[in-house]
């Protein structure tokens, strides 16, 4: 793991963007994986400003509320045209978000699957962690080596989640996400975090035990993983003037 930490989220968000505009001109047919939830707010507006060319590019999001329409205002459907798709010149067939309104749940999974197969697998995948250390919506426990499928949320990510509903009963229980394993099998990722509620999860992702109880610290296990964190997100790492200097003394060709 690589651990990037800025002063500010607008400083760590620059750094996670530079990432993605490199690759899109490296690899412009590149297969980036989107994530959702405040966290990827700011990135998506620097993408946004940057012009970047999406017409060959092609993106597969996390995850999806069970049951929610597309339409309603808080899908991740919804979220993604608003906030990103809506305003980059990407073509609508290359846009995959898992439907939360299927009727067949595991033959979707299996498709999506598939489609991510077909793709020739993520390049990069976005992420956000939450304040369980979930990943997609990979709560604590969930196996390691998971693939796409259903998912219970915990009643903190429900509660966490209230304010983007109103409250906490408006919150669908189920959702779609990639699992551990899907995540796993991006050839990078890119993690974010802001503020100081996202502290502890990130301690124990990056320096704690590999455990299912902390999903996000399977990414130990992951060969190219940067975390972009700004100094609230960061304050309980034990090892952060290390990261500190191994971002600042990185070799010219390794900068960002
Ligand atoms: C969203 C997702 C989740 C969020 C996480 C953090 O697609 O997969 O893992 O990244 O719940 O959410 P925020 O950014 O709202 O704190």
């Amino acid at each position: 793991m690589e651990i990037i930490i800025q002063p500010s989220a607008e400083a760590a968000t620059s750094v996670a963007a530079r990432v993605i505009a490199r690759l899109l001109r490296e690899k412009p047919d590149a297969v980036i994986g989107l994530a959702t939830g405040s966290t990827p707010l700011l990135l998506y507006r620097e993408l946004i400003r940057m012009k970047l060319d999406w017409r060959k590019v092609t993106t597969f999001n996390l995850d999806e509320y069970v049951g929610l329409p597309k339409e309603h205002p808080q899908s991740y459907h919804s979220f993604m045209w608003e906030n990103l798709l809506g305003h980059i010149n990407i073509a609508k067939k290359n846009v995959h978000i898992p439907d939360g309104n299927t009727n067949d749940i595991p033959k979707f999974c299996a498709k999506y699957e598939k489609q991510i197969r077909a793709a020739g697998g993520i390049d990069l995948q976005v992420l956000g962690i939450g304040t369980d250390g979930h990943i997609g919506f990979n709560e604590p426990t969930s196996s390691l080596a998971s693939r796409t499928r259903i998912k219970t949320l915990t009643q903190r990510t429900v509660q966490d989640n209230a304010r983007f509903f109103g409250s906490e009963d408006k919150v669908p229980h189920h959702v779609i996400t990639m699992g551990i394993g899907t995540i796993m099998e991006a050839r990078q990722n890119l993690l974010l975090a802001f503020g100081p509620k996202k502290a502890r999860a990130i301690a124990e992702a990056v320096e704690g035990p590999i455990t299912s109880v902390n999903p996000a610290s399977v990414l130990q296990m992951h060969p190219v993983t940067k975390v972009c964190l700004d100094e609230e997100a960061a304050a309980q790492l034990q090892r952060a003037d290390y990261y500190r200097w191994v971002f600042d003394n990185k070799p010219g060709w390794q900068k960002i």
